[in-house]
């Protein structure tokens, strides 16, 4: 397995012999022209490439609703330059947020939403012009067995997993969240996916990845007596049917997803996976669901792979870990490119599905050069960036005017974001915003390591 190491390369051509030093396909161009042509989803348009992809910043008031910081992330987003914002995971049951502060859709705040709606549209107009158009697209979820509502663990699980139980020392006997409740809350997220529409936003995912709720019910291949588990029919059933539902019952809005192909855990506990070898994804369930979903008429899909909790470097691909987190035996490159090959592939079975692509972030300067080799080469329709743009939000900008990205203002990949996170702060760039999230760094570690010692 080739050895970890830290981003190092000052020029391309030192990134591309590193790839084939590694023995891996690098896809890469010089012009970036295809990344700034006009995208269709469904009827809409999104006018460029570019996607900020779904980043919570845990920073909402208490009972959900969008406060100044969340204004200022997607204000900043829009000026940006990106033409599709894939707004954070949005709860929309209470008992399913992940921390105190996930944001949550319910009647009582809606008007927020629908406020911060019209402000992100207004930041984009005041930059570009009157005419142009931005993409909302909001991501709906239950957080599953990483429910944190209400500052404590308080774990919602869909099967037992011998992977992932002792996170949390469940015992054997901890209760599955039953049928019914599943039954019910598909009608949750109709009814979150009405209000967006009424805040204005154009599309909803109903976010099936990184092995929160619904993601975690497409693994439920153990769940027993149960229509929401054991056959694949039966664990793609609430993803399914909670996407029908929305598009037959809130019109003006899409309906999209966020999709785990590949869990990188092991089977019986892991989608997407060989049965033998969980290190090796194996498609084929994946490719049956895209199958489906793009029948019904799903007008794009975002991929993505891994469980920021178990195996945060398949998904993200970094140079530091959080803290008490382990150096990933790969290098991080493998895992850029085990992410593009995956999406990849799927892009190039359903090359009518625009799919978005993720885990751009650790090629800093040089995502946009892949990006549009990518894109080139049909391997995705679009390419997002999660962490890129919480340090670097003007980036698309930049790329604009000047054509390439300033290496001073990309994401490091030090996971500093996501030990806010996990230390129950609001979250952001401690790098490069550090006057807000540097002091908020500072703050929630001091706070965990006293209680640690
Ligand atoms: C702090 C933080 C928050 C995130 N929040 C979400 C989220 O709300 N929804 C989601 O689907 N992914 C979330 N992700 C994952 C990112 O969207 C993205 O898939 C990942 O960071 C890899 O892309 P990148 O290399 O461009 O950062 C989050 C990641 C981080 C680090």
């Amino acid at each position: 397995m080739p050895k970890h190491q830290r981003f190092k390369y000052k020029t391309h051509d030192e990134l591309l012999n590193k790839a084939n030093e590694l023995g891996l396909e690098l896809p890469f161009q010089e012009s970036i022209d295809p990344l700034f042509e006009e995208v269709a989803i469904g009827t809409k348009k999104v006018v460029n490439r570019f996607v900020v992809q779904p980043m919570e910043g845990f920073d909402s008031d208490s009972n959900g609703a969008p406060t100044e910081l969340t204004f200022r992330r997607y204000k900043r987003f829009a000026s940006g330059g990106s033409g599709l914002l894939w707004f954070e995971a949005t709860s929309v049951v209470p008992e399913g947020r992940s921390n105190r502060r996930q944001l949550y859709i319910n009647s009582q705040n809606a008007d927020v939403f629908a406020r911060l709606v019209a402000e992100t549209r207004r930041a984009a107009f005041q930059q570009f012009g009157a005419s142009y158009e931005v993409m909302l697209v909001l991501q709906l979820t239950h957080s599953g067995r990483y429910s944190k509502s209400a500052g404590k663990p308080t774990p919602i699980i869909t099967h037992h997993s011998a992977v992932l139980d002792s996170l949390y020392n469940l015992p054997s006997d901890y209760p599955l969240i039953g049928d019914d409740e599943l039954d019910k809350l598909q009608e949750s997220y109709v009814n979150a996916a009405r209000l967006a529409a009424k805040a204005g936003f154009d599309g909803v995912d109903v976010k099936a990845c990184h092995c929160y709720l619904v993601s975690e019910l497409l693994a439920s291949f153990t769940r027993e007596n149960s229509k929401y588990g054991g056959s694949f029919e039966n664990r793609t059933r609430f993803l399914l049917e909670t996407t029908q539902k929305i598009r037959e019952q809130v019109p003006g809005i899409f309906v999209t997803s966020r999709l785990n192909v590949y869990d990188a855990m092991p089977y019986p506990f892991g989608f997407g996976v060989e049965k033998n070898d969980a290190t090796k994804e194996d498609l084929s369930e994946s490719i049956s669901l895209i199958r489906v979903l793009q029948d019904t008429g799903l007008p794009a899909l975002n991929i993505s792979i891994g469980n920021p909790y178990y195996n945060p470097h398949i998904g993200r691909p970094y140079d530091l870990p959080i803290a008490g987190g382990q150096t990933p035996s790969e290098h991080p490159l493998c895992g850029v490119v085990r992410l593009l090959n995956i999406t990849g592939k799927l892009q190039q079975m359903f090359p009518d599905l625009p799919i978005v692509g993720t885990g751009y972030s650790w090629l800093r300067q040089y995502f946009p050069n892949v990006g549009a080799a990518i894109i080139t080469a049909g391997k995705a329709t679009l390419v997002g960036q999660g962490r890129g743009a919480f340090a670097y939000p003007d980036s698309v900008i930049d790329l604009a005017n000047n054509g390439k990205m300033d290496p001073h203002k990309v994401c490091i990949t030090c996971s500093a974001c996501t030990q806010i996170m996990r230390d129950g702060g609001k979250t952001g760039c401690v790098i490069r915003d550090k006057e807000i999230y540097g002091r908020e760094y500072r703050k929630v570690r001091t706070n965990v390591l006293r209680m640690i010692k």
